[in-house]
């Protein structure tokens, strides 16, 4: 597989990564896949797909714990970045950015992936009540004490910030203008994908004129855009989807012309193309540091995924995808 390097770092990846929080957290648990996930990952290192991207929060703990079953076979074949910043309390997910909280999750971390080191910490949500700072100073003190290799920030959770996505990442350029006088910043993750590509506008250019890593995180649109989800189908309660306002029966139906462009697409390139390499292709395409992290619990789809980065699209193919609707439904 065509590999990457992380922001300026020495550091490479494979150029399709894995988001592992399917596997635990954030769909509906009764889809997990227990042990099926755990050869998930392993076809996933197989195939050259490194980096496996976790949070101690999703489970919470639980997605960790299972990496570490990998990780303590397989750690040279791997790149681990997780995560540090918010908890899940009975009611709600609430931001601790505290330098104290901060050593102790990342010891915690480390304990569960069974590793001595974090290939990429990243900061999941700043907390609005510590100084970025404070809590950067905290991770770079990580690396320095050989804990973790290099930093990143996630700028995901527009909804809860109510400002809309243009605001969250204007407000992420100015969190990370902050956080380079204290230490470098080597990644950003943010979504980016066919459906949702706001980040092209500043975040990505912010990222690519220093040299900064950017993990595209739900590069299918949570599944929409790989076309195996159907209009009604449903989502149960605990699945993000049943409260996406883009996953509604009525904004499914309503954005299926994305759906069926991404398939014309795909059609071009051969029978066995799919849609998600479509869409994988073009988050690929997007520049050189971009690494999408696709979420996937099964085998086949790690695989399929993994081969998205042998397709090529053509100039006409991304005019294509630029031309296609905006999607409709805001997360916002
Ligand atoms: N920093 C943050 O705050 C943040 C927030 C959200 C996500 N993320 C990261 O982004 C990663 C990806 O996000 P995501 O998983 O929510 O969304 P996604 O990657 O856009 O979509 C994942 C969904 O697509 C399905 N899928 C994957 N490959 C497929 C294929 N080839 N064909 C058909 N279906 C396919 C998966 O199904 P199965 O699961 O059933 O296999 C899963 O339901 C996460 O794992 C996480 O690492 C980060």
């Amino acid at each position: 597989m065509e590999r990457r390097t992380i922001g300026a770092s020495a550091l490479a990846v494979g150029a399709v990564g894995l988001g592992c929080m399917p596997m635990s957290w954030a769909y509906s648990a009764s889809r997990q896949r227990g042990d099926e996930s755990l050869r998930t990952v392993h076809r996933a290192l197989d195939l050259g797909s490194s980096l496996l991207d976790t949070a101690d929060m999703y489970g919470p703990f639980t997605n960790e714990l299972l990496l570490g079953r990998v990780l303590r076979q397989r750690r040279a074949d791997a790149f681990v970045s997780t995560k540090v910043g918010l908890l899940v309390g009975d009611q709600h997910i609430v931001a601790n950015g505290r330098p104290g909280y901060v050593r102790r999750a990342c010891d915690a971390s480390l304990r569960r992936l069974q590793t001595d080191v974090i290939d990429l910490y990243q900061l999941h949500r700043p907390d609005p009540e510590v100084p970025i700072e404070e809590t950067w100073g905290a991770m770079a003190e990580l690396v320095r004490a050989g804990k973790v290799r290099a930093l990143g920030l996630c700028a995901v959770g527009a909804r809860s910030a109510r400002r809309g996505r243009a605001g969250l990442y204007d407000a992420t350029v100015r969190q990370l203008e902050r956080v380079q006088q204290v230490f470098p910043v080597s990644a950003v993750q943010a979504e980016l994908s066919v459906w949702s590509p706001e980040a092209l506008e500043t975040l990505l250019p912010w990222c690519q004129a220093r040299g900064v890593g950017f993990l595209a995180a739900m590069p299918l649109g949570n599944g929409f855009l790989t076309g195996t989800l159907r209009p009604g189908a449903g989502f149960e309660p605990d699945d993000l989807r049943a409260r996406h306002p883009r996953f509604t029966a009525e904004m499914m139906a309503a954005n299926q012309p994305i759906v069926v462009g991404l398939r014309r697409i795909a059609a071009r390139h051969g029978e066995a193309v799919t849609p998600a390499q479509v869409a994988l292709a073009w988050v690929l395409a997007q520049g050189r540091q971009v690494i999408p992290v696709p979420g996937a619990k099964r085998e086949r789809w790690v695989t399929e995924n993994a081969a998205a980065t042998a397709l090529r699209l053509t100039a006409e193919d991304l005019a294509e995808v630029g031309a296609l609707p905006a999607a409709l439904g805001s997360w916002e």
